[in-house]
């Protein structure tokens, strides 16, 4: 048993709320305190008084296991012990919590969470599903009860000894009640207890405690197996992000009237992030706090969910936790969300919070935060964050944070910093073993085909990591050599004229520092286009140099970490690029990387590409237009970026004869694609393939460009690229 799968991390949530999801969902248990950090120094005399002195309750027991117990071993720190703390009245337990938590014993602090003891009582066989074949497998199975506790017995201990997931936590409770009903107790629950204290007493009145519940909650009891199985395809449909059959599966649940427990919530709205289905993600939340079981795994969840739609909303939501607290991975869910969209007053709000609720950043959060002050050339801040937390976290502080600071310090104009920003990112990366590129740590709960794409975004991140750094030494030595004719100072980069935000995406949090109400901020676009409104036509001779030649207008939608489109528009100079990108922090690396190879005729529009378009670009201006490696639908029948508005949007912006590429290597998406382009009235008429032989798809050139998923592609040796090339009429 995990202590997170019972009762969320429950560090800070309210008594009675977690108390009360953890009475419906597993009402056959009994919930005591577990005392942890206690130093192993301290006799068990003294911890049991020490123990009593703090919480001055005589109606509590307090127990000292003889040994640890192997669903909590690898949660205990070495040279450290526990206790257990019971008694009958829930409030009374609680209280002792909130007293004792936090509390010093010897040298160390004490760490005090529920702990829930299950008593397993024989559970009638539940209902069968009809929307699923599985449990019609199980009823077959349930009659030969004796053989299969036997296999339950077989397969348990081992395992329990393992660090869990939640959901395999879920899989494994669902198998053994599914198979082996009644259950053996678990060995070590029944060693826990030492017998030099009040263990009979305690043990009478949870006999009858589970007496009196059993006869109340059957039903609900009843209905668990099936959640649990429930559960379980749940996760499955998350794994092969399958949301038709994930929603049949939740609809059902709803439909019997379940009452799901915080897991299988927790299941659902992961797996409604991982399909990117937002609305259906607020459903479920919304269900989760009617049914009074949303914990704080819960609350990041959809904390993370609202990133993707509304920073406000998400922010607003961390505010308003306050009797389920966040912890730091809820703080680190919504830093992430202001890294991609640049949210600095969001991030000013989250430090507060964190400090007004005590809790400390971790090596990610530093991550993330270095990440956004760097997008905001902020490079104080950065030394002063990290002055506060280098020696605590040294050797854990990703070097992509050093190379951001050095690319962020040059562009600010401070060579000193980014000096002293490189020279650390080289010692980390020559000290660092190969897997140090990152500060993630969750590589253990990844599955062998995800371990390999992880360990090779690894490496392209070290790869990623070297270059920014070259790209920094490279302008530094151009600087020492034209001594010092060459410099670069910004204040950021929303100052910058050729990057426009738009405002559909961009609501208000970018800096923008022109008049809004004049519409100059999109000046020098509007100057670009009046060009390209002429016909492309380019004159920038003086009186007596006639430079009239003509010109192009090209643009990527979608352009990443921007490789591709700064190598693009620095060999192609005779045209002007536009690189569009909805992510703030690729905004900035697109930004910095035209920044530092001079790239003149390269203009950034940051935002959604379906908004954006309509915002900026007029009609008829573009000879070219890229979209390499977009991001293609979740599950088969969602949402796409390239859908038939798109490309008709995309054609009004073409002039004509004008041309759209698009390369995936995904093979589904570019079938879809060319069933909308081959089977749309209004796209026929607008479009045709731009090869001879009136075929969508056209081979890659040799020369066509890199980019980062061009890189992933290389080196995952996938086996094929799909480029479609389409003229506009
Ligand atoms: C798979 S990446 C490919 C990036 C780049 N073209 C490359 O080949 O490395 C897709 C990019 O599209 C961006 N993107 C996704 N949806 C977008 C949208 N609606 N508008 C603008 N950019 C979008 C993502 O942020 C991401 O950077």
């Amino acid at each position: 048993m995990d202590l997170k799968r019972k009762f969320g991390t429950s560090i800070g949530i309210t008594p009675f709320g977690s108390l009360g999801s953890s009475l419906a969902s597993a009402s056959a248990s009994i919930t005591k305190l577990i005392v942890k950090n206690i130093p192993k120094s301290v006799n068990k005399n003294d911890i049991i008084e020490n123990l009593k002195k703090i919480i001055q309750n005589q109606s509590i027991n307090i127990t000292i296991p003889a040994g640890i117990p192997a669903d909590v071993a690898h949660k205990i720190e070495a040279g450290t012990n526990i206790a257990f703390l019971s008694c009958p009245n829930l409030s009374q337990l609680s209280m002792a919590r909130n007293i004792l938590n936090g509390k010093s014993l010897g040298d160390k602090k004490l760490q005090v969470d529920f702990y829930e003891v299950k008593k397993v009582i024989p559970t009638p066989a539940p209902a069968p599903i009809e929307t699923s074949e599985e449990p019609k497998k199980k009823q077959k199975t349930e009659k030969k009860p004796k053989e299969q506790n036997k296999k339950a017995d077989e397969t348990k201990k081992p395992e329990e000894t393992k660090k869990e997931t939640s959901v395999e936590n879920k899989k494994k409770e669902t198998k053994s009640q599914s198979q082996s009903q009644p259950q053996p107790q678990p060995k070590e629950q029944s060693t826990i207890e030492n017998n030099d204290n009040n263990e009979n007493n305690n043990k009478e009145e949870e006999k009858q405690k589970e007496k009196e519940e059993e006869t109340k909650v059957s039903t609900v009891r009843n209905n668990k197996a099936v959640i649990n199985k429930i559960t379980q395809q749940l996760s499955s449909c998350a794994e092969s992000k399958n949301y038709v059959q994930l929603v049949k599966s939740y609809n059902y649940l709803k439909k019997i009237g379940a009452k799901p427990d915080h897991i299988t919530y927790g299941v659902m709205l992961n797996a409604c992030v991982r399909c990117q289905e937002y609305k259906k993600a607020k459903e479920v939340f919304d269900d989760a706090i009617k049914d009074n079981v949303a914990n704080d795994v819960i609350y990041t969840t959809y904390i993370k969910a609202l990133c993707e739609v509304d920073m406000t909303s998400a922010y607003e939501m961390i505010q308003s936790m306050i009797s389920t607290k966040p912890n730091i991975r809820t703080f680190n869910s919504i830093f992430r969300g202001c890294v991609r969209s640049g949210d600095i007053e969001i991030t000013k709000g989250l430090i507060s919070l964190m400090k007004s609720n005590e809790i400390y950043p971790d090596s990610t959060t530093i991550e993330y935060l270095i990440k956004i002050y760097s997008d905001h050339l902020m490079i104080q801040d950065i030394w002063d964050l990290l002055a506060k937390v280098y020696e605590r976290m040294e050797g854990q502080i990703s070097p992509i944070c050093f190379s951001r600071l050095s690319l962020a310090s040059l562009l600010a104009g401070d060579i000193k910093s980014s000096v002293k920003a490189l020279g650390i990112t080289d010692d980390i990366l020559a000290k660092a073993p190969q897997t140090l590129t990152t500060s993630h740590k969750n590589k253990g709960k990844l599955s062998e085909r995800n371990k390999i794409s992880s360990s090779l975004f690894e490496r392209i991140g070290k790869q990623e990591i070297n270059e920014e750094c070259e790209r920094v030494r490279s302008y530094l030595n151009k600087i020492t050599m034209n001594n010092a004719k060459i410099k670069v100072k910004f204040y950021n980069m929303e100052s910058f004229n050729k990057i426009y935000f738009s405002k559909n995406s961009f609501k208000t949090n970018v800096n923008r520092i022109s008049d809004e109400s004049s519409g100059k901020e999109l000046d020098a676009f509007n100057e670009l286009f009046n060009q390209y409104k002429k016909g492309g036509v380019y004159y920038k001779g003086t009186d007596d140099v006639d430079l009239n030649t003509n010109r192009y207008l090209k643009m990527e939608i979608c352009s990443g970490h921007g490789h591709w489109v700064t190598e693009r528009a620095g060999q192609d100079l005779d045209a002007d690029w536009i690189s569009l990108e909805i992510r703030y922090d690729r905004i900035f690396q697109i930004w910095s990387k035209a920044i530092l190879e001079s790239i003149d005729n390269l203009y950034i529009v940051g935002g959604d590409a379906h908004k954006s378009l309509k915002e900026v670009i007029p009609d008829g201006v573009l000879d070219e237009v890229y979209i390499n490696y977009p991001n293609p639908p979740v599950w088969k029948g969602a949402d796409r970026l390239i859908n038939e508005l798109f490309l008709v949007e995309i054609n009004r912006c073409l002039k004509k004869s004008g041309t759209l590429t698009i390369v995936t290597d995904d093979k589904p998406y570019s079938e879809q694609i060319i069933e909308i382009l081959s089977k749309s009235k209004k796209l026929l008429k607008v479009y045709k393939p731009a090869s001879p032989d009136n075929t969508y798809l056209t081979p890659l050139a040799e020369d066509y460009g890199y980019s980062y998923f061009n890189k992933l592609w290389n080196n995952g040796q996938r086996v094929k690229r799909y480029c479609i090339v389409i003229t506009k009429n």
